[in-house]
């Protein structure tokens, strides 16, 4: 039996697959739109050998009203949103600074339009640490608990956190004007996922990150670098006062955090919070040199790098305090980042040409099985 109706924005992309294999795993029907813009349609039958399951696809982007709009008319069941369509390149978000609001903050105002015509009043959204900017400069801020000033220092971070400003005004002000008419209001829930670095791929091998084009994170860079498909890892910056002179981040496997966003919809369901931030993080923080030994430990070498100069815009350190997703969610991370950089070997070493390949029939038909014996 199905435990509810999610739609999921963005459900074929990195983030947006796993979550809706975590959803499919826990008894919720999923409906995903996706214009395919930097994905892929082959995730949803990778999903489908992990849990058996095939979640409901409509290749539409966001941004398309009426698009949009028939979705949800065919989908009377659904009741809650989790929202990840949004263009994330850091350095093109500075060159095309209109597309990005026009997407990410326009693509948004046209969801919550369309779920307030049909009624559907829960929306997890996929925000990111980068709203906190440079946390560093505020006294007491590292690790980052969700009262730290915000301050992203980039368009696409502008977005996010604009997006977060629109969402929660406008929950609160569908909370007000039901309470003012007397009716039930409590239904009316948002959840402000705030992530920290999402790293890794599915343990079975065939599901992971799959970046059109080049990439822009550590350790996709990192992997093609061990495939051979890149000579070396630039490293930016080595005079950071951190204890090796590299910038700190919060990796944090992609597996706990779609996990997160189970947690975030259950809460939202079950408490009816209101409008709430959470960091999903680990509360770890580790350099990009002790990142690229974790990685070259697991591929069995020592991978080259060359450090450079710093990338405009990078801080020094992005590391969460979770401790309110860890009490309020009952949600906290069970992997590593060694996890993540074994999942993520296992991943790339197999399928050095992302969804545009076959995965080795050994891993097919070992997921096949693990998805069985589960089923
Ligand atoms: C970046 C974005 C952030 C976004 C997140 C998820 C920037 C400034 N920030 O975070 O807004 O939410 O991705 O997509 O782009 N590094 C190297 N060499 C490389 C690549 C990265 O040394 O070739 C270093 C970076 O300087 C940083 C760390 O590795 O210290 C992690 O970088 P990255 O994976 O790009 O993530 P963030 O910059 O933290």
């Amino acid at each position: 039996m199905s435990v509810g109706t999610v739609l999921i924005t963005g459900g074929t992309g990195y983030i947006g697959s796993f979550t809706t294999l975590a959803l499919l795993d826990h008894g919720y029907k999923v409906v995903i739109v996706d214009s395919l813009y930097n994905s892929s349609k082959v995730s949803l039958d990778r999903i489908e050998l992990l849990c058996g399951k095939r979640p409901d696809f409509y290749q539409v982007d966001i941004t398309d009203e009426a698009a949009l709009d028939k979705v949800f008319a065919a989908h009377p069941n659904i009741d809650s949103v989790i929202h990840f369509a949004a263009l994330k390149a850091v350095g093109e978000s500075s060159e095309i600074p209109l597309e990005y609001y026009r997407v990410n903050v326009g693509g948004t105002i046209t969801l919550l339009r369309c779920m307030s015509k049909y009624n559907v009043p829960n929306i997890v959204f996929s925000s990111s640490a980068t709203v906190y900017g440079d946390a560093s400069q505020h006294p007491g801020m590292i690790p980052i608990p969700e009262h730290c000033p915000i301050g992203p220092t980039n368009p696409y971070g502008r977005t996010k956190s604009t997006i977060e400003l629109v969402i929660t005004d406008h929950i609160n002000a569908q909370r007000n004007n039901l309470k003012k008419a007397g009716k039930p209001y409590e239904h009316w829930n948002g959840a402000l996922l705030r992530y920290f670095n999402p790293a890794g791929s599915h343990p079975s091998g065939i599901m992971g990150e799959d970046p059109l084009g080049v990439p822009f994170n550590l350790l996709p860079l990192l992997g093609q670098v061990a495939t051979g498909q890149r000579e070396k890892l630039l490293v930016f910056g080595d005079d950071y006062p951190s204890k090796d002179g590299t910038a700190i981040r919060d990796y944090i496997h992609v597996v706990d955090l779609a996990k997160g966003h189970l947690a975030a919809l259950n809460h939202l369901r079950e408490k009816n919070p209101g409008v709430r931030a959470w960091n999903l993080g680990s509360g770890r923080g580790s350099t990009v040199f002790e990142m690229i030994n974790a990685f070259s430990k697991v591929v069995g070498r020592p991978l080259p790098y060359e450090v450079v100069e710093r990338r405009a815009g990078d801080v020094l350190d992005l590391t969460a305090n979770p401790s309110r997703a860890n009490t309020e969610l009952g949600w906290k991370t069970e992997l590593t980042l060694e996890d993540a950089c074994e999942d993520l070997w296992r991943w790339v070493s197999n399928n050095p040409q992302g969804y545009r390949q076959d995965p080795p029939k050994e891993l097919v038909e070992a997921a096949k099985a693990a998805a069985k014996k589960s089923a």
